[in-house]
């Protein structure tokens, strides 16, 4: 899997930089075509020939000091992949804040590839309240992370923040090529529907896009063609196509038109609709005493009820008991729902993170614990790899 990838090692300052060498020679052996980053404390740990003697190449110093005029773009644009091993607190902080003081961040930041972390610290620095939150933020970002493990620190203390092995560093290198989307079309839908009263006002809900946006970004991460039908304005992947829609009507003839193996419906759609919109902004003065409105279209049963149906996973944005979530995923007729208490804190709409129940076709209940979005993107796109594809 990592034969002929172009992967960019970073060492950055701590006693763990001699690791790196084991795993720079782990890379080349495994058929990486290998360029290498050293910032100035790393070599205060570690030498630049050791690295220049196993790629074969020197490794990159400098920003102003390399024979590129700009190495940071040219190394940014190169990479399929970035590995950061060791990662010190302060490269970490670094990143987090989108500093770009040396060639390393300098690089990150221009980059599109997927960026690998593997931290190396003392325990309390590890732990410390400012690491703590630049790792949040890392995860948020997209970052991946492996380790750090918990053993033996340098000095002899033990704890956790100990790098995690060169093998377990290419096992996580080796899942951020994981292709096993392998060219399926997927769909996702995302945010909550607008239904206009009147040019100016609409009927809405708290529905941010978040979940929605993680799921096609990680799909696309992950090979799938991903087409991602939102109200949002939330950015993705330049790889994502992204089709903008406002009401439940745009929203199900976006999704109709769409050819796809796997249908997600994370949108929180309006399930009813003024039944008059007026032309013009209706004024005080005229008063507006009540609205009729009428049902809006159900999207994800007009895609169930296709012939040669999507693979469906549905959300169910509930405020009570998962009961009726068990009951909405026999009649709806889905594959996977996910169930979510949007009135418990850290599940709510526009919240980082998610709680989630998953509820099978058979009505089986698998409970999630509390994680990011991100996370519970990664851990969904890997269920309906696994459910669709059991032989994998
Ligand atoms: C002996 C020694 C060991 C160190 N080990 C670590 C470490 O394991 N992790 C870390 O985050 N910082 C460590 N540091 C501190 C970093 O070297 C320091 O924060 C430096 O500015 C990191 O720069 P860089 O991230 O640009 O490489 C160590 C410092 C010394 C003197």
């Amino acid at each position: 899997m990592l034969n002929g990838r172009r992967v960019l090692l970073a060492v950055t300052g701590g006693v763990a930089a001699y690791k790196s060498a084991f795993l720079a020679r782990r890379l080349v052996e495994a058929g990486v075509d290998l360029e290498v980053i050293l910032t100035d404390s790393a070599t205060e740990f570690i030498g630049t020939q050791t690295f220049a003697a196993i790629t074969g190449r020197q490794p990159h110093r400098s920003l102003f000091e390399d024979e590129s005029v700009s190495p940071h773009t040219e190394l940014a644009r190169w990479s399929d992949a970035v590995v950061v091993a060791p990662a010190t607190a302060a490269t970490i902080a670094r990143i987090a804040n989108g500093v770009s003081s040396d060639l390393l961040t300098a690089t990150l930041l221009a980059t599109e590839a997927p960026v690998l972390l593997a931290p190396a610290m003392h325990t309390e620095m590890w732990e410390h309240v400012a690491t703590r939150r630049n790792i949040e933020t890392l995860v948020e970002d997209g970052y991946r992370l492996v380790g750090p493990e918990t053993g033996e620190l340098a000095g002899g203390d033990i704890g956790v923040g100990r790098v995690s092995e060169p093998e377990q560093i290419i096992e996580a290198l080796e899942a951020l090529f994981d292709q096993s989307g392998g060219g399926r079309r997927l769909v996702v839908t995302a945010g909550g529907t607008r239904e206009p009263i009147d040019p100016v006002r609409f009927l809405g809900n708290r529905s941010s896009g978040k979940m929605g946006h993680a799921i096609a970004d990680e799909a696309a991460r992950r090979g799938f063609h991903t087409t991602l039908v939102t109200t949002s304005d939330l950015p993705a992947l330049p790889s994502v196509k992204v089709v903008r829609v406002e009401t439940a009507a745009e929203m199900q003839s976006a999704v109709l038109e769409e050819e796809a193996d796997v249908a997600v419906f994370a949108a929180a759609v309006a399930d009813f609709r003024p039944a008059e919109v007026f032309g013009e902004k209706v004024a005080r003065a005229d008063g507006m005493s009540s609205i009729t409105l009428q049902s809006t279209p159900d999207i994800l049963a007009s895609v169930v009820g296709r012939q040669n149906r999507p693979f469906v996973v549905g959300f169910a944005a509930e405020t009570g008991g998962v009961e009726r979530a068990i009951e909405k995923a026999r009649a709806k007729k889905v594959d996977l729902l996910v169930y979510n208490n949007v009135s418990e804190p850290g599940s709510s709409f526009g919240s980082d993170t998610n709680e989630v129940v998953i509820i099978d076709s058979g009505g089986q209940t698998d409970p999630w614990p509390l994680m990011s979005k991100r996370e519970v993107a990664r851990k969904l796109v890997d269920l309906i790899l696994t459910t669709i594809d059991p032989q994998g």
